[in-house]
């Protein structure tokens, strides 16, 4: 399988992702939010970019049918429901609503790799059964890494290295020069903690109060779900 890897959000261009299936990431925290959710019972998760766009979709629900959710720096937007935190995204809180749910760079990511032939949200939380169902498929892979504000995040390039390394259990690959960088940086010794212990988003989030989150998305293998974007706008768990 032909693996390459986009660096940031802003970097996914539509022609590189035509024709390719896409696996965003986002770890910190967009893609664990979207994994949580869906693994919990959400119907949908749709992803907008701006917060105008976020609240006119929202308004166009029935009363109870959806939740507003996101960050702007790494904080819940006022009137929201939800903030960016995966872990208030229960079961009780998220089972058969919508989610629209807008982010700084995770969602755009998402919405940048949109012209993909097939679009997946990928974390830690279900790097293996991506990467199973990934390696089933056997297509040429553009990992997009959504990186933060426009700059390279070393927790997204730690996701990417052990989702090449979970594919190439199943298939042989062939990777572009940053996807071998992020799949040495995974080999190397020392566990995911110890390896993203001076990722500057990781000390920002810990900074404003959410240990608990990085705790959370750090954990490999928790949940057996692919969710994949529909050209409708919206993620759902891939049957
Ligand atoms: C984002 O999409 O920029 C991130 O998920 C930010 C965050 O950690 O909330």
């Amino acid at each position: 399988m032909e693996i390459g890897l986009i660096a940031t959000a802003q970097l996914a261009k539509p022609e590189f992702c035509e024709e390719k299936t896409v696996a965003v990431i986002d770890v910190l925290r967009a893609t664990s939010v979207i994994v949580t959710a869906l693994a919990n019972g959400a119907g949908k998760v749709f992803v907008t970019e701006g917060i105008p766009e976020a609240r006119n979709l929202y308004t166009s629900f029935l009363p109870n049918a959806a939740l507003l959710g996101g960050e702007r720096a790494g904080n819940k937007i006022e009137g929201f429901d939800l903030g960016n935190s995966p872990l208030s995204y229960t079961t009780d809180v998220v089972r058969d609503k919508n989610i629209v749910l807008t982010t700084t760079n995770g969602t755009l990511a998402i919405r940048n790799s949109k012209t993909a032939k097939r679009l997946f949200a990928v974390s830690f939380l279900n790097v293996f059964y991506a990467a199973k169902i990934l390696a089933d498929a056997n297509e040429p892979l553009l990992i997009v890494c959504s990186g933060t504000n426009g700059n390279f995040s070393l927790d997204d390039a730690l996701c990417a290295g052990m989702l090449i390394d979970s594919i190439s259990r199943f298939v042989p690959i062939q990777c572009d020069d940053l996807s071998q960088m992020a799949l040495a940086f995974f080999r190397q010794g020392g566990s995911i903690q110890e390896k993203l212990s001076d990722c500057k988003h990781l000390k920002y989030l810990r900074s404003i109060g959410y240990e608990k989150d990085v705790e959370y998305c750090l954990q490999p293998n928790i949940f057996e779900v692919l969710p994949e974007y529909l050209p409708e706008g919206f993620l759902v768990l891939k049957p």
